[in-house]
């Protein structure tokens, strides 16, 4: 199980809260970016998450909550990215939108909401390289894990090709539930422990 990092809820700031990421074993940091459209929340703009990882090391994976996804991909693929995820809920070609991300040799996720079913994003399944279950409705970090999630990852697992990712309440309490996923994402259960390492080793185990 592979362990992305959001650092958008912690005990310390950003700066502080990625460079501790940084020093751990987890497989990427994960960037949430909200625009105050597709989510009632705004946070950062680009060029705060430019200053926030410079001497940063580890792998980006950015996931935009946003309506208009075409217009961040190129300034996100600038960095050190390794995967950018959008919303099959934005305002956006989805097919344009998987193409944009590829051109820049950057892998291509897509998230679906708790409300949204699997059906309405299975044309897309072959060409994207990871489907991305939000297991809470996107907007904040510490909320609770929907159990119901669980099935829709299994639902994910009769396809193949692409890997799957959960999102959102995410601890060692709720593992279990994400079992078939590829990786997680997991924000305060690490980011407000006292030793980040412990905690991303709780979710491997
Ligand atoms: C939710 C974000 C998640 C969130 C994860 O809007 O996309 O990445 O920050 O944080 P926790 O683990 O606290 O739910
Ligand atoms: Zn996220």
């Amino acid at each position: 199980m592979k362990v992305a990092v959001s650092f958008i809820k912690s005990l310390y700031d950003e700066k502080k809260t990625i460079e501790l990421i940084d020093s751990t074993s987890a497989d990427y940091i994960h960037v949430d970016i909200m625009d105050g459209e597709f989510v009632s929340t705004k946070n950062y703009d680009f060029s705060d998450i430019k200053a926030f990882m410079e001497g940063i090391n580890k792998l980006l994976d950015v996931h935009l909550m946003v309506r208009h996804p075409l217009d961040y991909i190129k300034d996100y693929a600038s960095l050190n990215t390794k995967q950018i995820i959008f919303h099959a809920e934005a305002d956006e070609d989805i097919y344009e939108t998987i193409n944009k991300i590829h051109s820049y040799g950057i892998k291509a996720g897509l998230a679906i909401n708790p409300d949204t079913p699997v059906e309405q994003i299975e044309k897309y399944l072959d060409l994207v390289d990871t489907v991305l279950v939000m297991s809470v409705y996107p907007g904040k970090g510490g909320q609770k894990f929907i159990p119901e999630s669980s099935d829709k990852i299994k639902e994910l697992n009769n396809y193949s090709d692409f890997l799957i990712e959960v999102d959102g309440g995410v601890n060692k309490d709720t593992i279990d539930l994400t079992i078939g996923a590829d990786m997680v994402v997991s924000g305060s259960y690490v980011c407000e422990s006292q030793d980040y390492e412990k905690a991303i080793e709780s979710l491997r185990n």
